[in-house]
Protein backbone atom coordinates (compact mmCIF):
# COMPACT_ATOMS: atom_id res chain seq x y z
CA UNK A 1 0.00 0.00 0.00
CA UNK A 2 1.50 3.27 -1.28
CA UNK A 3 1.30 5.74 2.09
CA UNK A 4 1.12 9.37 1.57
CA UNK A 5 3.20 10.87 3.10
CA UNK A 6 6.16 9.49 5.35
CA UNK A 7 7.84 10.78 7.98
CA UNK A 8 11.65 10.01 8.25
CA UNK A 9 14.53 10.68 10.39
CA UNK A 10 17.88 12.03 9.73
CA UNK A 11 19.95 12.26 6.01
CA UNK A 12 23.12 12.90 5.47
CA UNK A 13 25.23 11.55 2.90
CA UNK A 14 28.75 11.89 1.78
CA UNK A 15 30.12 10.85 -2.13
CA UNK A 16 27.92 7.88 -2.78
CA UNK A 17 24.75 6.49 -4.98
CA UNK A 18 21.75 6.73 -2.89
CA UNK A 19 18.29 4.64 -3.26
CA UNK A 20 15.10 4.56 -1.30
CA UNK A 21 13.44 2.40 -2.01
CA UNK A 22 9.72 3.15 -0.14
CA UNK A 23 6.41 3.10 -1.57
CA UNK A 24 4.84 6.56 -0.81
CA UNK A 25 4.16 9.78 -2.25
CA UNK A 26 5.51 12.41 -0.05
CA UNK A 27 8.74 12.05 1.89
CA UNK A 28 9.27 14.75 4.76
CA UNK A 29 12.96 13.91 5.77
CA UNK A 30 15.31 15.82 7.82
CA UNK A 31 18.03 17.51 5.77
CA UNK A 32 20.86 17.36 8.20
CA UNK A 33 23.31 19.94 6.14
CA UNK A 34 23.26 21.85 3.10
CA UNK A 35 25.06 20.93 -0.07
CA UNK A 36 28.05 22.80 -0.70
CA UNK A 37 28.11 25.85 -3.51
CA UNK A 38 31.37 27.58 -4.62
CA UNK A 39 31.34 30.53 -2.27
CA UNK A 40 30.81 28.75 0.46
CA UNK A 41 32.29 29.65 4.52
CA UNK A 42 31.94 27.57 7.58
CA UNK A 43 30.97 29.07 10.61
CA UNK A 44 32.86 29.49 13.66
CA UNK A 45 30.96 26.60 16.30
CA UNK A 46 31.72 23.39 18.50
CA UNK A 47 30.65 20.18 16.66
CA UNK A 48 31.67 18.80 13.03
CA UNK A 49 30.41 20.57 10.17
CA UNK A 50 28.13 18.78 7.87
CA UNK A 51 27.36 19.22 4.66
CA UNK A 52 24.89 16.74 2.38
CA UNK A 53 26.62 15.65 -1.07
CA UNK A 54 23.07 14.47 -1.99
CA UNK A 55 19.17 15.58 -2.23
CA UNK A 56 16.56 12.56 -1.59
CA UNK A 57 15.39 11.31 -4.52
CA UNK A 58 11.58 10.69 -4.11
CA UNK A 59 8.80 11.31 -5.98
CA UNK A 60 7.68 14.39 -3.88
CA UNK A 61 10.73 15.46 -1.15
CA UNK A 62 9.92 17.89 1.40
CA UNK A 63 12.77 19.01 3.32
CA UNK A 64 13.05 20.03 7.24
CA UNK A 65 16.08 22.23 7.43
CA UNK A 66 15.99 23.40 11.05
CA UNK A 67 18.96 21.64 12.40
CA UNK A 68 22.26 21.89 13.38
CA UNK A 69 23.86 21.55 10.31
CA UNK A 70 22.28 23.41 7.69
CA UNK A 71 23.91 26.92 7.80
CA UNK A 72 27.29 24.88 8.77
CA UNK A 73 28.47 26.60 5.68
CA UNK A 74 27.28 29.99 6.35
CA UNK A 75 24.20 32.31 5.37
CA UNK A 76 24.91 32.92 1.63
CA UNK A 77 25.21 28.90 1.11
CA UNK A 78 21.95 27.98 3.00
CA UNK A 79 20.15 30.74 0.51
CA UNK A 80 21.97 28.91 -2.23
CA UNK A 81 20.21 26.23 -1.21
CA UNK A 82 17.01 27.57 -1.05
CA UNK A 83 17.26 28.79 -4.46
CA UNK A 84 18.01 25.35 -5.93
CA UNK A 85 15.37 23.90 -3.85
CA UNK A 86 12.91 26.55 -5.86
CA UNK A 87 14.00 25.79 -9.13
CA UNK A 88 13.76 22.17 -8.46
CA UNK A 89 10.58 22.90 -6.86
CA UNK A 90 11.39 21.03 -3.60
CA UNK A 91 9.51 22.38 -0.14
CA UNK A 92 11.17 22.84 2.76
CA UNK A 93 9.94 24.10 6.35
CA UNK A 94 12.02 25.20 9.27
CA UNK A 95 14.84 28.40 7.36
CA UNK A 96 14.24 31.53 6.61
CA UNK A 97 15.78 35.39 5.45
CA UNK A 98 14.33 36.55 8.45
CA UNK A 99 12.62 35.46 12.22
CA UNK A 100 9.28 34.93 10.75
CA UNK A 101 10.32 33.59 7.71
CA UNK A 102 11.92 30.83 9.74
CA UNK A 103 9.05 29.79 11.57
CA UNK A 104 6.49 30.10 8.40
CA UNK A 105 4.73 26.75 8.64
CA UNK A 106 4.45 24.54 5.68
CA UNK A 107 1.02 23.95 3.92
CA UNK A 108 0.48 20.35 2.08
CA UNK A 109 -2.80 19.62 0.28
CA UNK A 110 -3.46 15.42 0.22
CA UNK A 111 -6.37 13.89 -0.87
CA UNK A 112 -8.50 16.94 0.32
CA UNK A 113 -6.39 17.17 3.63
CA UNK A 114 -5.10 20.17 4.91
CA UNK A 115 -1.64 19.67 6.92
CA UNK A 116 0.66 21.98 8.32
CA UNK A 117 4.17 21.38 8.71
CA UNK A 118 5.94 23.05 11.60
CA UNK A 119 9.53 23.07 11.77
CA UNK A 120 12.26 23.53 14.38
CA UNK A 121 15.14 22.63 16.43
CA UNK A 122 16.63 23.57 19.60
CA UNK A 123 18.61 26.57 19.96
CA UNK A 124 22.40 26.28 18.32
CA UNK A 125 24.36 28.03 15.99
CA UNK A 126 22.41 29.49 13.01
CA UNK A 127 19.28 29.91 14.73
CA UNK A 128 17.31 33.04 13.59
CA UNK A 129 16.71 35.98 16.24
CA UNK A 130 15.24 39.71 15.47
CA UNK A 131 18.16 40.85 13.39
CA UNK A 132 19.11 37.85 11.21
CA UNK A 133 17.43 34.67 9.55
CA UNK A 134 18.17 31.25 9.89
CA UNK A 135 16.69 28.01 11.32
CA UNK A 136 13.52 28.01 13.70
CA UNK A 137 14.79 27.92 17.30
CA UNK A 138 11.76 25.97 19.33
CA UNK A 139 9.82 28.31 22.04
CA UNK A 140 6.25 29.39 22.75
CA UNK A 141 5.31 30.33 19.44
CA UNK A 142 4.86 26.73 18.53
CA UNK A 143 1.87 26.78 20.95
CA UNK A 144 0.70 29.73 19.61
CA UNK A 145 1.07 28.34 15.85
CA UNK A 146 -0.75 24.92 16.79
CA UNK A 147 -3.71 26.81 18.40
CA UNK A 148 -4.26 28.85 15.07
CA UNK A 149 -3.63 26.43 12.71
CA UNK A 150 -5.75 24.26 14.29
CA UNK A 151 -8.70 26.16 13.12
CA UNK A 152 -7.81 25.98 9.68
CA UNK A 153 -6.11 22.67 8.92
CA UNK A 154 -7.14 19.08 9.42
CA UNK A 155 -3.54 17.48 10.87
CA UNK A 156 -0.67 19.71 12.61
CA UNK A 157 2.80 17.80 12.78
CA UNK A 158 5.28 19.55 14.62
CA UNK A 159 9.06 18.49 13.25
CA UNK A 160 11.84 18.77 15.84
CA UNK A 161 15.61 18.28 15.61
CA UNK A 162 16.64 17.87 18.89
CA UNK A 163 16.59 15.77 22.54
CA UNK A 164 19.04 13.26 23.57
CA UNK A 165 21.84 12.31 20.65
CA UNK A 166 23.31 9.42 23.04
CA UNK A 167 20.07 7.67 24.03
CA UNK A 168 16.45 6.11 22.93
CA UNK A 169 15.30 7.76 26.50
CA UNK A 170 14.16 11.56 26.18
CA UNK A 171 14.44 13.71 29.06
CA UNK A 172 11.29 13.97 31.09
CA UNK A 173 11.64 17.62 30.19
CA UNK A 174 11.16 16.87 26.48
CA UNK A 175 8.69 14.35 27.11
CA UNK A 176 6.53 17.18 28.95
CA UNK A 177 7.26 19.85 25.83
CA UNK A 178 6.33 17.62 23.29
CA UNK A 179 2.98 15.98 24.48
CA UNK A 180 2.19 19.87 25.40
CA UNK A 181 2.11 20.71 21.40
CA UNK A 182 -0.36 17.25 21.28
CA UNK A 183 -2.36 18.48 23.94
CA UNK A 184 -3.05 21.59 21.81
CA UNK A 185 -3.64 20.37 18.78
CA UNK A 186 -0.84 18.61 17.03
CA UNK A 187 -1.66 15.54 15.89
CA UNK A 188 2.22 14.14 15.24
CA UNK A 189 5.45 15.24 16.90
CA UNK A 190 8.15 13.76 14.64
CA UNK A 191 11.38 14.08 16.60
CA UNK A 192 15.12 13.84 14.96
CA UNK A 193 18.71 14.55 15.66
CA UNK A 194 19.28 11.62 18.01
CA UNK A 195 20.51 9.41 15.42
CA UNK A 196 19.73 6.31 17.13
CA UNK A 197 15.48 5.35 17.31
CA UNK A 198 14.27 6.45 20.81
CA UNK A 199 10.74 5.73 22.42
CA UNK A 200 7.60 6.62 20.73
CA UNK A 201 3.79 6.62 21.95
CA UNK A 202 0.51 6.87 20.89
CA UNK A 203 -0.71 10.06 23.14
CA UNK A 204 -4.00 11.69 24.02
CA UNK A 205 -5.01 11.75 20.80
CA UNK A 206 -1.69 12.35 18.82
CA UNK A 207 1.64 10.39 18.30
CA UNK A 208 4.86 11.68 19.55
CA UNK A 209 8.24 9.90 17.80
CA UNK A 210 11.12 11.57 20.33
CA UNK A 211 13.41 10.25 17.69
CA UNK A 212 13.48 8.42 14.48
CA UNK A 213 17.12 7.79 14.02
CA UNK A 214 19.33 7.91 10.94
CA UNK A 215 17.03 7.37 7.82
CA UNK A 216 19.81 7.77 5.51
CA UNK A 217 23.52 7.73 5.47
CA UNK A 218 26.44 6.11 4.81
CA UNK A 219 27.43 3.33 6.93
CA UNK A 220 31.11 4.02 6.47
CA UNK A 221 30.63 6.93 8.86
CA UNK A 222 28.25 5.03 11.25
CA UNK A 223 29.89 2.37 12.85
CA UNK A 224 29.92 3.33 16.06
CA UNK A 225 26.82 1.91 17.64
CA UNK A 226 24.83 -1.27 16.26
CA UNK A 227 22.02 1.20 15.93
CA UNK A 228 23.06 4.15 13.80
CA UNK A 229 21.72 2.19 10.53
CA UNK A 230 18.16 1.73 11.07
CA UNK A 231 15.28 3.79 12.10
CA UNK A 232 11.81 4.26 12.30
CA UNK A 233 9.63 5.71 9.63
CA UNK A 234 5.81 6.61 9.75
CA UNK A 235 3.86 5.94 7.06
CA UNK A 236 0.42 8.48 7.04
CA UNK A 237 -2.53 7.57 5.11
CA UNK A 238 -5.42 10.12 5.29
CA UNK A 239 -8.46 7.74 5.01
CA UNK A 240 -11.50 9.49 6.55
CA UNK A 241 -9.41 9.10 9.42
CA UNK A 242 -6.03 9.33 9.69
CA UNK A 243 -3.97 6.10 9.44
CA UNK A 244 -0.65 6.37 11.19
CA UNK A 245 1.67 3.03 10.11
CA UNK A 246 5.11 2.42 12.21
CA UNK A 247 8.07 0.95 10.28
CA UNK A 248 11.25 0.21 10.70
CA UNK A 249 13.83 0.82 7.61
CA UNK A 250 17.12 -0.80 6.92
CA UNK A 251 20.04 0.95 5.31
CA UNK A 252 22.21 -0.96 3.37
CA UNK A 253 25.45 -0.75 1.30
CA UNK A 254 26.20 -3.16 -1.53
CA UNK A 255 28.75 -2.32 -4.15
CA UNK A 256 26.76 0.32 -6.36
CA UNK A 257 25.05 2.27 -3.74
CA UNK A 258 22.98 2.73 -0.11
CA UNK A 259 19.90 1.69 0.08
CA UNK A 260 17.15 2.37 2.49
CA UNK A 261 14.17 -0.56 2.61
CA UNK A 262 11.40 -1.82 4.70
CA UNK A 263 12.92 -4.07 7.21
CA UNK A 264 11.86 -7.91 6.35
CA UNK A 265 12.33 -9.04 9.94
CA UNK A 266 11.25 -6.96 12.47
CA UNK A 267 11.90 -9.47 15.61
CA UNK A 268 14.94 -7.27 16.55
CA UNK A 269 13.01 -3.83 16.49
CA UNK A 270 10.43 -5.43 18.64
CA UNK A 271 12.47 -6.27 21.47
CA UNK A 272 14.40 -3.00 21.01
CA UNK A 273 11.00 -1.08 21.80
CA UNK A 274 9.54 -3.77 24.16
CA UNK A 275 12.51 -2.55 26.30
CA UNK A 276 12.74 1.20 25.60
CA UNK A 277 9.14 2.17 25.74
CA UNK A 278 8.38 -0.25 28.69
CA UNK A 279 10.93 2.16 30.40
CA UNK A 280 9.88 5.25 29.02
CA UNK A 281 6.18 4.70 30.44
CA UNK A 282 7.39 4.11 33.81
CA UNK A 283 7.83 7.40 35.60
CA UNK A 284 10.56 6.27 37.57
CA UNK A 285 12.34 4.08 35.73
CA UNK A 286 12.86 7.14 33.26
CA UNK A 287 13.88 9.53 36.29
CA UNK A 288 16.32 7.25 37.34
CA UNK A 289 17.46 6.66 33.91
CA UNK A 290 18.03 10.41 33.18
CA UNK A 291 19.74 11.02 36.67
CA UNK A 292 22.15 8.16 36.24
CA UNK A 293 22.76 9.18 32.25
CA UNK A 294 23.55 13.09 32.90
CA UNK A 295 26.06 12.12 35.68
CA UNK A 296 27.65 10.07 33.67
CA UNK A 297 27.70 12.90 30.85
CA UNK A 298 28.34 15.49 32.97
CA UNK A 299 31.77 13.43 33.61
CA UNK A 300 32.11 12.68 30.10
CA UNK A 301 32.02 15.78 28.44
CA UNK A 302 29.88 18.34 30.39
CA UNK A 303 32.30 19.64 32.47
CA UNK A 304 35.44 19.86 30.01
CA UNK A 305 33.12 22.03 27.61
CA UNK A 306 32.28 24.53 31.18
CA UNK A 307 35.91 24.05 31.46
CA UNK A 308 35.17 23.15 35.23
CA UNK A 309 37.50 20.13 35.10
CA UNK A 310 40.23 21.71 36.86
CA UNK A 311 40.00 22.93 40.13
CA UNK A 312 41.67 26.45 40.68
CA UNK A 313 44.28 24.87 42.93
CA UNK A 314 45.42 22.65 40.15
CA UNK A 315 45.50 24.89 37.98
CA UNK A 316 47.87 27.11 39.70
CA UNK A 317 50.07 23.96 40.18
CA UNK A 318 49.83 23.55 36.05
CA UNK A 319 50.08 27.11 34.80
CA UNK A 320 52.23 28.27 37.60
CA UNK A 321 54.30 30.80 35.48
CA UNK A 322 51.31 32.15 34.01
CA UNK A 323 49.64 32.05 37.22
CA UNK A 324 52.67 34.20 38.68
CA UNK A 325 52.35 37.03 35.92
CA UNK A 326 48.41 37.20 35.46
CA UNK A 327 45.62 34.95 36.72
CA UNK A 328 43.89 34.43 33.58
CA UNK A 329 42.07 31.63 32.26
CA UNK A 330 40.82 31.94 28.85
CA UNK A 331 36.89 31.38 28.40
CA UNK A 332 35.89 29.45 25.68
CA UNK A 333 32.68 31.10 24.88
CA UNK A 334 31.83 28.95 21.61
CA UNK A 335 31.70 25.93 23.89
CA UNK A 336 29.67 27.45 26.68
CA UNK A 337 27.02 28.57 24.26
CA UNK A 338 26.86 24.79 23.05
CA UNK A 339 26.79 23.91 26.26
CA UNK A 340 24.23 26.47 27.63
CA UNK A 341 21.80 27.15 24.34
CA UNK A 342 21.27 23.27 23.44
CA UNK A 343 18.32 22.07 25.77
CA UNK A 344 19.57 18.84 26.21
CA UNK A 345 23.06 19.77 26.88
CA UNK A 346 21.87 22.63 29.79
CA UNK A 347 19.40 20.46 31.13
CA UNK A 348 21.84 17.85 31.47
CA UNK A 349 24.15 20.55 33.24
CA UNK A 350 21.66 21.59 35.80
CA UNK A 351 20.18 17.66 36.56
CA UNK A 352 24.02 16.52 37.23
CA UNK A 353 24.45 19.62 39.15
CA UNK A 354 21.36 19.38 41.62
CA UNK A 355 22.22 15.79 42.41
CA UNK A 356 26.16 16.79 42.64
CA UNK A 357 25.39 19.42 45.31
CA UNK A 358 22.62 17.72 47.04
CA UNK A 359 19.77 19.65 45.82
CA UNK A 360 18.53 16.11 44.24
CA UNK A 361 18.88 12.85 45.82
CA UNK A 362 19.73 9.92 43.96
CA UNK A 363 21.04 6.41 44.43
CA UNK A 364 22.98 4.91 41.21
CA UNK A 365 21.20 1.60 40.91
CA UNK A 366 22.84 -1.62 38.46
CA UNK A 367 19.80 -2.07 36.92
CA UNK A 368 19.77 1.21 35.57
CA UNK A 369 23.56 1.45 34.58
CA UNK A 370 22.90 -1.68 32.69
CA UNK A 371 20.25 -0.38 30.34
CA UNK A 372 22.92 2.82 29.72
CA UNK A 373 25.82 0.52 28.87
CA UNK A 374 23.52 -1.61 26.81
CA UNK A 375 21.24 0.94 24.85
CA UNK A 376 23.30 4.46 24.86
CA UNK A 377 26.41 5.20 23.38
CA UNK A 378 29.18 8.21 24.38
FE1 LIG B 1 21.54 17.00 14.35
Amino acid sequence: MTADLILAGDWATTKQNYLINLSGENLLVNFEGSIKYKNSKQIRKAGPIISNSNLPEFKNVILHLANNHFTDLGFRNALDNISMFKKKRIKHVGFGKSLSDSRKELILNIKNKKIAIIGCCEPQFGVSNINRGGVAEVGPWIIDKIIKLKKQCDYIIVSIHGGLETSPWPMPETRDLYRSWINAGASIVQGHHSHIPQAWEKYNKGYIFYGLGNFCVDPENWKDHKNNLWSIGIELFFKKKLVVKVKNYEIKKNNKFVSVTPAKNNQRYKKYFNIVNSNFKNEKNLENIWNELSLQLFNFFGKKYMQWTLSPIKIQAKNIVKTLLKWKIKPNYIYYYHMLSLDSHRIMLKNATSILCGEKSFRSKKKIKKLIKNYCYF
